[in-house]
């Protein structure tokens, strides 16, 4: 299991750390003493994010902008850590993106860009980066799923089912390497407020702190906040699925997620 000290002058790379929960994670893996790996496409706010966390807590902060959604972005990704010497002990995959509307008007290729994103480089990484964690016996994955992976969400209909997919790998792998040292847990956020969903109710660093305790944790799936916890046990496994579906379709369909 990872603990608070091992966080410390160990890198711990985190996607999708521009903005929201990526960032209040980043601040506060640095706030541990941690050391950073951070991704995303947005160099500028990468840059400046770093500057300000190696000025407030004095680690080092490598920054590598990527679209993490290209063909074999996460193998050039591990080859250019390698190359900076950057040996990854925490893995936050957190990038993801989100894309409503009824399934029948979407577009086919805004649906492979989400999927390629949340589900396919989500995937690589960990493949690839923990490998070298259950050899050394020590490291930790975190992968960030959400509330809408406990329930299809109409109208949500593809990303909810790439938070379902984020689930169902990160609990399978918690349990096929539960014995070698390396921590493996879902986080999952509910409406959390961010660039992707302004009117969330929860703060990014609320989810950001859980994310940091599910680290010292044991479970295989953690849930932010007792309201969402409560919501996903009640549409992911209390009521029954028609009942739950006929619920969210009008729930989604009203707007207000
Ligand atoms: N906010 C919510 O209500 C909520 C609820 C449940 C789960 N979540 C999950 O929480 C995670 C973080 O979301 P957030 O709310 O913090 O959203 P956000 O503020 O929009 O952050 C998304 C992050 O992903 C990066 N990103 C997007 N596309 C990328 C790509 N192709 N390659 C590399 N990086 C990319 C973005 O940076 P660039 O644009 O610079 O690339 C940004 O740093 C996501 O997995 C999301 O599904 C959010």
């Amino acid at each position: 299991m990872t603990t608070k000290a091992r966080l410390r002058d160990t890198f711990a790379l985190v996607t999708g750390a521009s903005t929201g929960i990526g960032a209040a994670t980043a601040e506060r893996l640095a706030a541990s003493g941690a050391h950073l790996a951070l991704v995303a496409r947005s160099a500028d706010k990468l840059d400046d994010l770093a500057a300000r966390l190696t000025r407030d807590h004095g680690v080092t902060v490598r920054t590598f902008p990527l679209d993490l959604a290209a063909a074999a972005a996460p193998t050039r990704l591990v080859k250019e850590l390698a190359d900076a010497g950057v040996e990854v002990e925490v893995l936050v995959n957190n990038a993801g993106v989100s894309d409503g509307g009824p399934v029948l008007d979407g577009d086919p290729a805004r649906f492979r860009s989400m999927i390629d994103l949340n589900v396919t480089a989500l995937t690589e990484l960990t493949a690839l980066l923990v490998p070298a964690m259950v050899a050394r016996g020590h490291g930790a994955v975190v992968n960030v799923a959400s509330t809408g992976g406990y329930l299809p969400a109409p109208y949500l209909a593809v990303y909810a089912a790439t938070k379902a997919y984020v689930l169902s790998f990160t609990q399978a792998l918690w349990a096929e390497i539960r014995d070698t040292g390396v921590r493996v847990v879902a986080v999952s956020p509910g409406p959390t407020e961010t660039p992707m969903n302004p009117r969330g109710s929860r703060s990014a660093d609320a989810v950001a702190a859980t994310v940091l305790r599910a680290l010292s944790g044991t479970s295989p799936a953690v849930i932010d906040g007792r309201a969402n916890a409560l919501v996903a046990f009640l549409f992911g496994r209390l009521l029954p699925r028609r009942l739950g579906l006929s619920i969210a379709r009008r729930v989604m369909a009203s707007g207000k997620f």
